[in-house]
């Protein structure tokens, strides 16, 4: 290895650090769950978990970890394979079927992550013809399937209906054949859900289909758990829907493509992270049909979700935090200013709660954070010792 090139990597990492944007990986030492153990200062520290994407608890679900075990046993560890040569077993056609039957979809393609499933569908359903009209907010994985697909590229202002229609008619101007407008069901930094109803009005007026990326809503938003489409009552108006198995269908890993058969067969043929990554693992699929199955039978999980995020926005809109305003489980703590926001996360992580800041560049500058995330799985006691934490370091901050 060059000394030339290992001393210009150090000195990239001595930019990230000087500048206050290094991430720190924070060791646990147990499973996910709503109480972690967590590594600090050489011991290992018992603490209400506040930032994991476990929405329903299910990451530490018995029937989950019981269905993914049995999945071991009966499918084995790993297929070693891509789907189309060797990798294709009944469990992962069942839960492709459970995931479409869900959400009243066609058809589904699992993806080893979300992040392929949006990696992998703007370069295989759209060419140089066509336009693809992008929320500015989008997740990364977004923004980069777009940047491997040929099709011209618009950017509207985050939920600007007014822009988003400006940036329609500029693809209409420039001849478009075809146009897909793209968008994250919730934008995760706010917990703001994006405006479907209206998305879907305009696409229809300029004939565009409409992609969401439903990773922070599958299978808890909406009165049947479908996610920010049925929210809006647009689900049979959104053509694609993309969305994950690491966040509320039990947290493992492995994504999802949901749409009209055809799309999802050409998914199949041409989709490179289809076609040259591996398959998920079966005892994850095992365990995401068990956790869809859950969340289709009955409300509970959704229900006590919701009862646990407005008790805990009220508690902490009572303690005389700001918040921004919403509905959904992530609620975020402003700040604004970065110092503060990490000074006030790690007091209360000293006081046995994991939360996390959020600075600039994950949020624009001056707009720093603490992003908390309710969970199905918090009792009332573990909202308590939440706001009890929040409280106790509220004065050494803001006085
Ligand atoms: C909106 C959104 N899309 C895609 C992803 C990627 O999902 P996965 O973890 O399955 O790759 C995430 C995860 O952070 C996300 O929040």
């Amino acid at each position: 290895m060059s000394e030339h090139y290992l001393d210009h990597v150090s000195r990239q990492l001595a930019e990230i650090e000087a500048s206050g944007l290094r991430k720190a990986e924070r060791v646990m030492t147990s499973p996910q769950s709503s109480h972690v153990k967590v590594q600090a200062d050489g011991e290992q520290r018992e603490m209400l978990n506040l930032c994991a994407n476990n929405y329903l608890g299910l990451a530490q679900h018995p029937k989950v970890h019981a269905a993914a075990a049995q999945g071991m046993d009966e499918w084995g560890y790993g297929l070693a394979s891509v789907r189309f040569i060797c990798g294709t077993q009944s469990v992962h056609k069942q839960l492709e079927s459970a995931l479409s039957t869900f959400l009243q979809k066609e058809d589904t393609i699992l993806y080893p992550s979300c992040f392929d499933a949006n990696g992998g569908l703007f370069e295989t359903l759209l060419d140089e013809k066509d336009a693809v009209i992008s929320d500015q907010l989008n997740h990364a994985s977004i923004i980069d399937g777009i940047r491997l697909c040929k099709a011209q590229r618009y950017r509207y202002l985050n939920s600007d209906m007014a822009d988003l229609e400006a940036q329609l008619k500029a693809a209409d101007s420039r001849g478009a054949r075809f146009k897909l407008i793209t968008t994250d069901g919730v934008f995760s930094m706010d917990g703001y859900f994006a405006k479907l109803s209206d998305i879907c009005d305009l696409a229809q007026r300029y004939q565009a289909l409409v992609h969401v990326d439903d990773c922070h809503a599958t299978g808890f938003i909406g009165a049947g758990g479908r996610g920010s489409p049925e929210r809006s009552a647009c689900l049979d108006r959104v053509d694609i829907i993309t969305g994950t198995m690491g966040k509320a269908l039990g947290g493992a890993s492995g994504g999802f493509t949901s749409a009209h058969g055809p799309i999802v067969e050409l998914l199949r043929q041409k989709s490179r992270p289809y076609l040259f990554s591996n398959s998920v693992a079966p005892a994850v699929v095992a365990g995401a049909l068990k956790a869809l199955e859950l969340v289709a039978d009955d409300s509970v999980l959704r229900d006590r979700l919701q009862r646990n995020t407005e008790r805990f926005r009220e508690g902490l809109q009572e303690l005389g935090y700001e918040l921004l305003p919403g509905e959904h489980p992530i609620i975020p703590v402003m700040v604004y200013d970065a110092s503060k926001a990490a000074q006030l996360a790690h007091g209360i992580v000293e006081h046995g709660v994991y939360v996390t800041p959020f600075s600039f560049p994950v949020v624009p500058r001056g707009k720093a954070r603490i992003r908390t995330q309710m969970s199905a799985a918090f009792s009332d006691d573990d909202i308590d010792q939440a706001l009890a934490a929040f409280a106790a370091v509220r004065k050494d901050v803001f006085n």
